[in-house]
């Protein structure tokens, strides 16, 4: 549904052409589109500034029902975020009128500071991302999404970049199944279930599949886990996917908390928003979801896909504060505060991933503090790592993918916030301050000498607001971020 086009805009019958304009440049080379953005102009209230737009209906000289021009600002600010949601505000904006094609212009290359290939890129990204709304709810569906997007390029890029529109597509289908999982109420994704949905999509891509259920993680001594699990009547689950390419290059682990639901345990939470915190199972949608598009893709490496699953609740089962566990590690946890839960669930799925994988690198993604929103805000995710060139590839993933990452410290003294005095560690420290540094640091006493990486998505892993590419709910965060790190590992 996705595609690179050369048509002849004189004679192609299209229901809705996309045109975007800078303010102070022309960006494009077709005459034809050209002299299109000079008529746009024209009228008093299009100057082709970032939020501007208008649409004309059959103008003379091409066959196009409507053709909607959209305004990105300046040229000097024109980035590939820019074009990423001026693509998804196109797709969005042909829904609204009920049409259900569009072709967008590309601009081009020539005339860009940016590659093609990166223009592409994100210009697909942000109209497919852009096409999906969570209504799965609702009875009546007012979002129609679009049957086809097309992109207009000249012949020979159209046949040179051939091969990127399945790529894209297949990484945008794992975000968008991410943010399926993310906003699906926490009724609906109990442990059982939500492993369950993991399982089937993961079967149906040949990924090999082991669920680990309460008896077996009693057996093989999942301290941390089972603690958490303890309150709760749903039953936890270890899932773990393998995809195993013929001749691997590199075995990469990685690990995502999902706590479909955290209430904050006996030390309950007392915040407004705790019908957000069914979103605290975003790091292993992103794992699952980053697995399946792996195993679509063909990629090289060994890739292995740890997910412990529980839900958090307080009950007269549920793990107290000053409970002393023992994780799968073998180190003691003196429980602080049964609010810290992810942190314990990641030890024993680390501890696990690297006794029996041992894999090169290992990364996990969680969201794990309110104090890394603190630090970074909604939209930029934490990353924590000892070895600098995996922590340089994050951030440089994060930069191409817009899934923003900024490196935080993991200072040796701060340790000492994490001692216990009756146990090897306390899940918390006596001190709010540093909350997301202190929790990495936790996290750290289990990777050994692992090439180690730990994400905190707390932020963006869920939005609040609609934006030019996602609605409210799961963002899907992580999915197309490890997509490209994979590529760089
Ligand atoms: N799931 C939360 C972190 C979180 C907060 C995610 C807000 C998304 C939005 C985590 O389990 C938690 O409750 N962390 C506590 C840790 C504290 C008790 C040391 C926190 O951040 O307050
Ligand atoms: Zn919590
Ligand atoms: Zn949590």
């Amino acid at each position: 549904m996705l595609s690179l086009k050369s048509v002849d805009l004189k004679k192609a019958k299209i229901e809705s052409l996309v045109i975007p304009v800078c303010e102070d440049k022309n960006i494009h080379d077709d005459n034809i589109i050209s002299s299109l953005v000079d008529t746009a102009k024209k009228v008093k209230a299009f100057k082709g500034e970032k939020e501007d737009d208008i649409v004309l209906y059959h103008l003379s000289d091409v066959k196009a029902e409507s053709i909607i021009f959209l305004g990105l600002g300046k040229f000097e600010k024109l980035d590939a975020e820019s074009l990423r949601a001026m693509a998804g505000k196109a797709v969005k904006n042909v829904i609204k009128k009920k049409y259900t094609e569009v072709l967008i212009a590309v601009p081009a290359a020539a005339k860009m500071n940016i590659r093609l290939k990166i223009v592409l890129e994100a210009m697909m990204e942000g109209a497919l991302l852009g096409n999906h709304l969570y209504d799965r709810y609702k009875k009546e569906k007012k979002h129609r999404s679009l049957r086809r997007i097309d992109f207009l390029v000249n012949a020979d890029e159209a046949k040179t970049y051939k091969k990127l529109a399945s790529r894209i597509s297949t990484v945008c289908r794992g975000t968008i199944l991410a943010r399926e999982w993310v906003s699906m109420p926490p009724n609906d994704k109990r442990p059982e279930f939500f492993a369950k949905s993991i399982e089937s999509h993961a079967r149906k891509e040949n990924l090999n599949v082991t669920v680990f259920n309460e008896k077996a993680l009693k057996q093989k001594k999942f301290g941390a886990m089972l603690a958490v699990a303890a309150g709760s009547l749903s039953k936890p689950r270890l899932v773990i996917l393998e995809h195993k390419p013929a001749k691997p290059k590199k075995t990469i682990a990685f690990v995502g908390k999902g706590v479909t639901f955290d209430s904050g345990g006996i030390n309950l939470k007392t915040t407004a928003s705790l019908s957000e915190m069914k979103m605290d199972m975003a790091g292993a949608a992103a794992v699952a979801a980053t697995l399946i598009t792996a195993a679509r893709l063909h990629l090289k490496h060994n890739i292995v896909g740890i997910i412990p699953i529980v839900e958090n609740m307080p009950s007269g089962n549920a793990t107290r504060p000053g409970d002393i566990i023992q994780s799968y590690g073998g180190k003691t946890v003196e429980i602080g505060n049964t609010d810290a839960e992810g942190r314990l669930i990641l030890i024993d799925a680390l501890s696990y991933a690297i006794k029996n994988y041992r894999p090169q690198t290992v990364i996990d993604l969680a969201t794990l503090t309110g104090a890394c929103i603190v630090a970074l805000g909604e939209k930029i995710a934490g990353a924590f790592s000892f070895d600098d060139d995996l922590a340089e590839n994050i951030i440089l993933s994060g930069v191409n993918t817009h899934e923003r990452c900024w490196r935080m410290p993991l200072p040796e003294d701060y340790k000492d916030l994490i001692k216990s005095d009756f146990a090897d560690l306390n899940n918390v420290p006596a001190t709010r301050a540093g909350g997301a540094i202190t929790a990495a640091l936790f996290l750290s006493e289990f990777v050994k000498d692992t090439s180690w990486a730990h994400i905190d998505i707390a932020g963006p892993a869920y939005a609040k607001k609609e934006s030019a590419y996602c609605g409210v709910g799961g963002t899907g965060f992580g999915v197309r971020l490890l997509c490209d790190l994979l590529e760089r590992l």
